[in-house]
């Protein structure tokens, strides 16, 4: 089965072609990242232009990539495009009206069915991508976005169970308000921050930070704590940048660790998957792989695949074949990973 799916939520422009939920064929991406850097953040409004912008072109050439992988004409895509599949939220309503738009008018003009997709789900599967997961159920997932921070309970395809989440800051949020602290950069600066705190070498930060919510018996997460106590260090001592990034991670990365590890072995879950932007961070992925220990298996998806593009979506649309019809495919801003 040959999807096509759309992502639109943010700042990314995504189209790819997947068959069978597992082989990439086609994937084509534009980003408005760079304008954000200057603002400090997206200005959805800016972000939704540049979706407009960037829609036809992304999808035209998504469609030219299949069909050359395929040795068919770009007019022959259509044909062999089983149904169409497209981000319906969380995200930002005018960026993602763009690419939901895009997409039923696709669907209506190739007569295929549209399959929404939550774009946390989607984040999930980027882990059913390269096709090696059987039976992973039941698993734990743990998104870390820029925008999200949840844990949830997978018994099956579609079957998914909201345990806890962040009551603040996302994690990435907090790697971005931290990196930005300290001057590592104004607009996602959390990558930058890991890497600075990898080169790290010197001695570590006298003063331990906070591990926010990691004692209490439930799986949610506090990161707005931890950024102000960063706050505070900065504002008081004059200690080195790495040492503070470095601890500012360990700490982040614990609580993460600690509470994904605990959700999988309560439920006694056979697998934990790692999904979102954060899911970049080195030392979250090993860590994450050595604390969970022999009885669990630890898929984690490639770099390429933790940020936003429509590769997953094309995936968690096949294995969660939601069809609805054209005019209920609407933008959900504030759609939770429990309604999948
Ligand atoms: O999933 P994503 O691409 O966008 C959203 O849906 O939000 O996540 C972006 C987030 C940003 O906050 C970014 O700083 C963070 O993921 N991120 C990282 C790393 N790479 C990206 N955070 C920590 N360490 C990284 N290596
Ligand atoms: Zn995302």
């Amino acid at each position: 089965m040959l999807i096509l799916a759309i992502e639109s939520s943010c700042d990314e422009t995504a189209c790819a072609v997947v068959a069978d939920g597992v082989s990439e064929v086609a994937a084509e991406l534009a980003s408005s990242a760079e304008l954000h850097h200057k603002t400090g953040g997206v200005v959805p409004e800016v972000a939704a232009r540049k979706q407009v912008e960037f829609i036809l072109p992304v999808i035209e050439s998504t469609v030219n990539q299949t069909a050359a992988k395929l040795g068919l004409a770009p007019e022959q895509v259509k044909e062999q495009v089983d149904a169409l599949a497209v981000t319906v939220g969380p995200g930002l309503t005018g960026s993602l009206i763009v690419g939901i738009e895009a997409a039923k008018a696709l669907a209506l003009a190739w007569n295929k069915p549209l399959l929404p997709v939550n774009h946390l789900v989607g984040h999930i599967y980027a882990n059913f991508v390269d096709g090696t997961i059987i039976d992973p159920f039941p698993a734990v997932a743990l998104v870390a976005s820029g925008g999200h921070t949840d844990l949830v309970l997978i018994k099956a395809h579609g079957d998914i169970h909201y345990l806890g989440g962040t009551l603040d800051d996302a994690a990435g949020e907090a790697f971005d308000k931290v990196a930005r602290l300290l001057n590592l950069g104004n607009y996602l600066g959390g990558a930058n921050l890991s890497q600075t705190a990898r080169n790290y070498t010197g001695p570590p930060l006298p003063e331990k930070l906070p591990r926010p919510l990691l004692q209490e018996n439930n799986y949610n997460f506090s990161f707005s704590g931890l950024k102000t106590a960063v706050k505070r260090l900065t504002d008081k001592k004059n200690y080195p940048v790495g040492a503070i990034a470095k601890e500012f991670e360990e700490a982040a990365v614990e609580v993460l660790v600690e509470k994904t590890v605990q959700a999988a072995r309560e439920t006694k879950a056979k697998t934990i998957l790692l999904g979102g932007g954060v899911a970049a961070n080195q030392k979250l992925r090993a860590d994450l792989v050595s604390k969970a220990g022999d009885g669990i298996t630890v898929k984690i998806p490639p770099l390429k695949l933790c940020g936003d593009n429509a590769v997953y979506i094309a995936s968690a649309a096949y294995f969660n074949q939601n069809y609805q019809p054209l005019e209920k495919v609407i933008p959900h801003p504030s759609l939770t990973i429990s309604e999948p």
